[in-house]
């Protein structure tokens, strides 16, 4: 058997439909939102690796740090065969997971983006000949299913991307991540923590202007996927810590009303000088809400590790 398989279990076409339908239901509400994930078109995913370099912008580094400290941990409490990633991308971090798992068998990366997961394969197939990789073409927060290969599983759902989930959705995300799991089988989560406000709305508001590049880019998104008129200098970007929900919300404010048109979804949509525009919540973890969401979607927190400077965490969770 060949040691790369691809599946998609996306319609070609879904990831368009996604978008109309956010932008549909999103710009007629008030507030409005736009879900994040609508940043990573091809410039929006180049402007997040530039701010995973910024020098405010502390996860990458910090969960790194993490990773290459805790690996041979990882490794040996989880005994994985089946490595699966969630939301992958380039899968760069995985290699330290990869390196410290001789006895793997199969890494199954997945990922919207069939673009990313055929680098990425690339590139660890000529590195680690032996491995197999069964990428898949899929939307994380929907069900999945995986290919049958040996357990024990570990699902790796890294960057603390869980943050972008709101509180029902990631209950709903951990709950069908237990599913695919069997008793057992171990998930690896990152998370951002709490920490002081200053530090938190830098990381999100960088002095070089690339988050506030990276927030106004879901406006060309529009822009070029629904023939929309949206104005990018005619918006701020915004990040503000909100200390009774613990998590960032990114914005984009109107610095005039404005009349926009998005004829793909036979829009038209107001916005009032200084309006709003919610465009991403990144929450923010303590380990006990961390403990407690795992336990009752039946994981059981094992191991919690922080970097020396105690930013960020990677758990380490075991189904039950
Ligand atoms: C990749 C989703 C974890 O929330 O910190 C970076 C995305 N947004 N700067 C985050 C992001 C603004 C990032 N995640």
């Amino acid at each position: 058997m060949s040691p790369f398989q691809l599946t998609r279990t996306l319609p070609v076409d879904a990831t368009d439909a996604a978008l109309r339908a956010d932008v549909l239901s999103g710009l007629n509400r008030q507030p409005k939102t736009l879900p994040p994930k609508w940043f990573y078109d091809a410039h929006g995913s180049d402007l997040f690796e530039e701010i995973t370099r910024l020098p405010e912008y502390y996860p990458t580094r910090a969960e790194r740090e993490i990773l290459v400290a805790r690996a041979a941990q990882i490794a040996e409490a989880s005994g994985a065969r089946t490595l699966i990633e969630l939301g992958s991308g380039s899968s760069e971090k995985t290699r330290h997971l990869l390196d410290a798992l001789p006895g793997l068998h199969t890494y199954v990366p997945v990922d919207v983006s069939e673009s990313a997961l055929r680098g990425a394969a690339d590139v660890l197939l000529a590195e680690r000949p032996g491995l197999s990789v069964h990428a898949l073409i899929a939307d994380f927060t929907h069900v999945l299913r995986l290919p049958d290969t040996p357990g024990p599983r570990l699902v790796a759902f890294l960057g603390g991307t869980i943050g972008n989930l709101l509180p029902e959705e990631r209950e709903q995300f951990l709950h069908s991540v237990r599913e695919l799991l069997s008793p057992g089988d171990s998930l690896l989560i990152g998370t951002d923590l709490v920490k002081d406000e200053a530090t938190l709305v830098a990381a999100y508001d960088d002095a070089a202007g690339v988050t506030a590049a990276f927030n106004k880019n879901v406006l060309s998104v529009m822009n070029r996927e629904l023939g929309a008129d949206f104005p990018p200098g005619d918006f701020d970007h915004v990040a503000v810590w909100d200390p009774d929900t613990e998590w960032i919300e990114m914005r984009l404010r109107a610095r005039r009303a404005l009349t926009v048109k998005i004829p793909e979804v036979d829009l038209v949509v107001t916005f009032a000088a200084g309006e709003e525009m919610r465009t991403e919540v990144s929450a923010k973890f303590r380990e006990e809400r961390v403990r407690s969401e795992l336990a009752d979607a039946g994981l059981r927190l094992d191991h919690w590790w922080t970097d020396a400077a105690g930013r960020f965490a990677l758990s380490l969770a075991t189904a039950f």
